[in-house]
């Protein structure tokens, strides 16, 4: 007998037994004390090109990271960018001793768990369906819950693992590889999704021009040491859609578009007589444009709902100085900005268990029929 059936793990509604730790006798424990009880959950990450394991105990917002362990498969920076099929390949080599060693730190066995999560959507299908399969088989087999986790909400979860108030209500930038969503954040669960990239993620803006400037990938992080030494004054590019007198009825208000900045990076790379002494200039004109505009349209965010907090996630909030900018700007505002560390804001399986927490409380279950999808929007989207 493997446990309940998989029709049991997808039913919507609340199930209460799902709180109760079942002792491994069998025997369900019905005290008080039990229905509040731990819950320990696994979570899997395998969307791009990290593998990711980790395993959090606890219930409601009093969550305890017990551990994590990200394995970044570093062969995709010959190519400049991740290869989709070697993603693939590596996540399935990676898989099993990643998981083993997340239990081994966490001091458990796979017995402990109540509920394996693991991230679904968005990424690369071939590579989602690895950490997918191995989380189905996994939880088949112990006869315990699954969750299919959206790889945005996890990044929204990311800050909560850290700061204790980085709690709704807020308002939220989510700034990875892949997306730019601005959201206002009234309830877990509860997103108005405000702004999003009308073309490149700011991410993947910071990797082209960290290419462009022949700097390794994913170039984020070296764009920004570059910029340290360089000279504000030198070079200064555009910055889409931030005009002073925009209203929030106007349809660009918290819209960001990265590819006219790319372009007059572009420009000045060709028009540079010697690139090699300009190259700490373009990346400072770069990061300033890319700066001022998530500051800038955060704060409208912030303040159009008047929220006190922001929430900061996904890779590009690992950027020191976007972060800094962002506290000069809100903070005089009485708002608080809250910034995952850098482990914790690029990718990683700690932020799938910790949206898990949120989703395995409100009863939420998969299916065995659950799907990997490239691209899906973030659950819970309320009218903006
Ligand atoms: O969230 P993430 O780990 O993966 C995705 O879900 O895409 O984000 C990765 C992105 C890359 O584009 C990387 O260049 C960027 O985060 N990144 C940074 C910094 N560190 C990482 N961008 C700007 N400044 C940084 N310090
Ligand atoms: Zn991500």
């Amino acid at each position: 007998m493997l446990g309940p059936s998989w029709t049991d793990f997808s039913s919507s509604p609340r199930n209460d037994s799902a709180h109760i730790r079942v002792p491994h006798c069998g025997v369900p424990n019905l005290g008080a004390t039990d229905i509040l009880a731990m819950t320990r959950i696994l979570g899997i990450e395998t969307s791009c090109d990290e593998t990711s394991a980790a395993v959090l105990e606890g219930r409601g917002d009093e969550v305890v990271q017990k551990s994590l362990v990200i394995l970044s498969q570093d062969i995709h920076r010959v190519f400049g960018g991740v290869v989709p099929e070697i993603a693939s390949r590596a996540h399935l080599t990676s898989i099993v001793p990643v998981v083993e060693r997340a239990l081994e730190e966490a001091g458990i066995t796979l017995d402990d768990l109540d509920a394996v999560a693991v991230t679904n959507t968005p990424g690369l299908v071939g590579a989602l369906l690895v950490g997918m399969s191995y989380g189905k088989a996994l939880a088949f087999s112990r006869g315990i819950p699954l969750l299919g986790i959206h790889h945005m909400e996890g990044h929204l979860f990311a800050a909560a693992l850290e700061h204790r108030d980085a709690v709704p209500p807020f308002t939220a930038l989510l700034v990875s590889g892949g997306h730019t969503l601005l959201l206002d954040v009234e309830a877990w669960g509860k997103y108005r999704l405000l702004g999003a990239t009308r073309d490149d993620a700011a991410g993947e803006a910071f990797d082209k021009v960290a290419k462009l400037l022949g700097l390794p990938y994913p170039g984020g992080r070296y764009v920004e040491q570059l910029a340290v030494e360089g000279n504000p004054k030198h070079f200064r590019f555009t910055r889409a859609m931030v005009r002073k007198n925009a209203l929030p009825t106007d349809d660009d208000y918290y819209a960001f578009s990265f590819s006219g900045v790319k372009t007059a990076v572009l420009n000045a790379v060709r028009a540079s007589k010697d690139i090699q002494a300009d190259k700490a200039d373009v990346a400072r004109a770069f990061q300033d444009s890319m700066i001022d505009t998530l500051v800038e349209k955060t704060w409208r965010a912030a303040n159009a709902y008047s929220r006190q907090r922001v929430v900061l996630g996904g890779g590009v909030a690992c950027n020191r100085t976007l972060v800094a900018a962002m506290r000069a700007r809100l903070g005089p505002d009485g708002v608080t900005v809250f910034a995952p560390t850098p482990r914790l804001a690029t990718d990683n399986a700690a932020m799938i268990a910790r949206a898990a927490f949120f989703r395995f409380e409100r009863g939420e279950r998969a299916g065995l029929d659950l799907n990997a999808y490239a691209s899906s929007p973030i659950p819970g989207l309320i009218a903006a």
